[in-house]
């Protein structure tokens, strides 16, 4: 999979105040109310084709030296084309250029595909939060067959 840039794509950070893509923030997260807890906080970078909006990823400051991505999602036509780590590789740059040592990101034990994709891009295992979907949302929520239970944060060091 080519895993740079398309001559015809582009990642840039947008302006505060633009209108959030909620269609694709909403792929990664359950509703708007919880995607507000953290995107007013976050950077929110985005995917572009031509003017057209493929993706989003929204970065935000953990602590001194790590930084996560809260969110990230490509539009459902475009996935499995390479969008999604060209982003995941874009936000460690981002946050390697901005003297953090560490990036974070988190997903449930039911989200098979996202762990294989951060895991490739360098990503480890590194915390687990039991319970943290049946305690952080009302209703049962399933992927892949499987109840969401427990929040697996991944993070990646980045001098390496
Ligand atoms: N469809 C496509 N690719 C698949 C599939 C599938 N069903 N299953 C496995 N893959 C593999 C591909 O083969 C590829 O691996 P390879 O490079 O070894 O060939 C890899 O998964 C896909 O890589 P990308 O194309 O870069 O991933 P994509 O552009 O689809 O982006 C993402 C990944 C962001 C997870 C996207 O699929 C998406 O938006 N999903 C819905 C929202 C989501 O779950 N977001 C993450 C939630 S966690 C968080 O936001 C912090």
């Amino acid at each position: 999979m080519n895993l740079l840039l398309e001559k015809t794509d582009k990642i840039r950070l947008i302006q505060e105040g633009s209108k959030l893509p909620y269609d694709l923030l909403l792929l990664a997260d359950e509703t708007i109310e919880a995607i507000d807890k953290y995107i007013h906080d976050s950077e929110i970078y985005i995917y572009e084709r031509e003017g057209e909006t493929l993706g989003v990823y929204a970065l935000q400051m953990f602590d001194g030296e790590s930084i996560e991505i809260k969110n990230i999602a490509v539009s459902k036509t475009c996935q499995g084309e390479g969008i999604g780590q060209r982003m995941l590789l874009n936000a460690m740059e981002q946050a390697k250029d901005r003297g953090f040592k560490y990036i974070l990101i988190g997903t449930s034990n039911a989200a098979f595909r996202q762990l294989y994709i951060y895991q490739k891009v360098g990503f480890e295992i590194y915390e687990v939060k039991k319970d943290f979907y049946t305690k952080n949302y009302s209703q049962e929520l399933i992927e892949n067959g499987l109840p969401l239970n427990h929040m697996l944060v991944l993070r990646k060091q980045l001098n390496d």
